[in-house]
């Protein structure tokens, strides 16, 4: 029996303008996890996935083309080649929500990679798990800019530009983040897909506005290595305001955001893909309870506390 764990990851800046070339900054966040478990079956039974967490248990062979868990499972094996006929149990849980911006379904692809590679004894670097996992994304999320499955499989503070730069860079200063739930699920791909239509009307308007947003990640990223705790969170409130430009709020996250600020965050803004999902509010240890209860009263569903180190 084989047992892999990956974690959860917020984006703290660069959301959607990442997309379209531009850096963002993403940190794991190990409070939440998917844990895969892979076992031996009985010989003849071929391979079977039990889904805990959808009360789902069915055949591989009878799943769907898309499904994402199948499809990961064999393209991982083809990856591994362990041999024909095999005879397998593949439990999933996890404790990441789902559709909230917080990386699920590259975490749950992640650990169904880890633990099969394990499980046949096969090393494989962050970069093939990374670019597994991928694969997986383009089901989940149609044009992925790949930020999710590569700071899940790398686990570490991440600066990333699609298809070029991939740098994990060091935190000078701690600091804890509240990753609050609106209770709002956040449909990726069809926001994703509604900003390309947007961008396609107004080009020039979105093309300053993503803009603005790589120079936001870029000096996020400078602040957090210089242990600037309050320019990052300045530069969180600067994010929030240009994803609003591109209508990528909702009146749910505005008001966890507004609530944030008046509890004394240093700076908060949604994560993820937006109109749904979570916010994240950037506390002291001095505000983070009042900061916790003045997002509670605007309506949080539920916030998970988490130190970036
Ligand atoms: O999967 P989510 O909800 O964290 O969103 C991913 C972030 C986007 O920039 C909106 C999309 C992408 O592929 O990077």
């Amino acid at each position: 029996m084989t047992v892999a764990y990956a974690p959860g990851k917020v984006i703290l800046f660069g959301e959607h303008a990442v997309v379209y070339g531009r850096p963002a900054v993403a940190v794991p966040v190990t409070q939440v996890k998917a844990r895969v478990i892979v076992e031996d079956a009985p010989k003849g039974c071929g391979i079977t996935i039990v889904a805990s967490d959808l009360g789902k248990t069915y055949r591989l062979k009878d799943a769907p083309l898309q499904d994402p868990l199948s499809f990961t499972i064999l393209n991982t094996l083809e990856l591994l080649s362990p041999g024909p006929d095999l005879d397998l149990k593949v439990t999933i849980n996890s404790t990441i929500p789902i559709a909230r911006g917080l990386g699920s379904g590259a975490a749950v692809s992640t650990a169904i990679v880890k633990a099969l590679a394990e499980h046949f004894g096969k090393n494989l670097s962050k970069s093939a798990i990374s670019d597994l996992v991928y694969e997986t994304e383009k089901i989940h999320h149609g044009t992925p800019s790949g930020i999710d499955n590569t700071v899940i499989a790398y686990e570490a503070p991440l600066y990333f530009v699609k298809g070029k730069k991939m740098e994990i860079f060091s935190v000078k200063r701690p600091f804890i983040l509240l990753i609050v739930d609106t209770g709002v699920k956040s449909h990726t791909k069809i926001i994703v897909e509604d900003v390309r239509r947007a961008w396609e009307r107004e080009r020039e308007r979105y093309e300053r506005l993503f803009d603005e947003m790589g120079a936001v990640a870029e000096a996020g990223r400078r602040a957090i290595e210089d242990g600037d705790i309050e320019e990052i969170g300045r530069l969180m409130y600067e994010n929030q305001r240009l994803l609003k430009l591109i209508d990528v709020s909702s009146p749910e996250l505005d008001a966890l955001v507004d609530a944030a600020r008046r509890g004394g965050a240093l700076g908060a803004k949604l994560s993820g893909a937006g109109r749904g999902g979570n916010a994240i509010a950037l506390v002291m240890k001095e505000t983070y309870t009042r900061v916790s209860k003045m997002m509670k009263g605007a309506g949080a569903r539920g916030v998970i506390i988490t130190e970036v180190r």
